[in-house]
């Protein structure tokens, strides 16, 4: 399954794949190993219903959600001004927790070497990034994409661009990475 890639140097458009030559994917197993970032496949048809996602959010206290939808329609004038904040390198305090219910878009993120790693999600994909991780998100060529933002608690929504590295969560992120990520799977 190639979801997640190393990607190139990036001289074009940021919504393009960004393969490198030849492409170099990782697995979603390596991907949590190097960075904690977890990927949950669900379906997208019966999550409501089927009890998966339920799970997760109790299993992990994810109390709070809502629904947001990205697109070129949504965001109007703001569009390229939007596609550029979401694109632009920052972290968070907390957990960043996306349900993808329809479309797609990239996250990238930084490996243990500080190479970007780009993810492809699409519907039924509940990704969640570790909190402190350095990070971007861009919708692909199709633009649009509807989610479900999930959280502990009251949402936080802050972002810190880099350079973050002085932040107490950013320092226990670093250490744990060098510690390595348990298998989760
Ligand atoms: C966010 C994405 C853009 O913080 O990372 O909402
Ligand atoms: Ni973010």
């Amino acid at each position: 399954m190639n979801k997640a890639w190393y990607m190139d140097d990036e001289t074009s458009d940021q919504r393009l794949q960004h393969h490198r030559n030849p492409p170099e994917f990782i697995s979603l197993d390596e991907l949590y190993k190097k960075t904690g970032v977890e990927i949950f496949v669900l379906n997208v048809d019966t999550y409501a219903t089927d009890g998966v996602f339920d799970k997760i959010k109790k299993d992990r206290g994810y109390s709070y959600e809502d629904e947001l939808v990205c697109s070129k329609e949504c965001f109007g004038q703001a569009y390229e001004e939007k596609l550029k904040s979401f694109y632009t390198e920052h972290i968070h305090t907390d957990e960043e927790i996306r349900f993808v219910l329809e479309g797609s878009g990239y996250f990238d993120v930084r490996d243990d070497k500080d190479q970007w790693i780009r993810i492809l999600v699409t519907p039924g994909d509940l990704v969640v990034l570790p909190k402190a991780i350095y990070h971007r998100f861009t919708l692909d060529t199709k633009n649009h994409i509807k989610v479900k933002r999930l959280f502990i608690g009251t949402p936080v929504w802050q972002a810190y661009n880099r350079p973050a590295d002085d932040m107490e969560c950013r320092r226990v992120y670093v250490s744990q990475q060098r510690q390595g990520f348990a298998t989760a799977f």
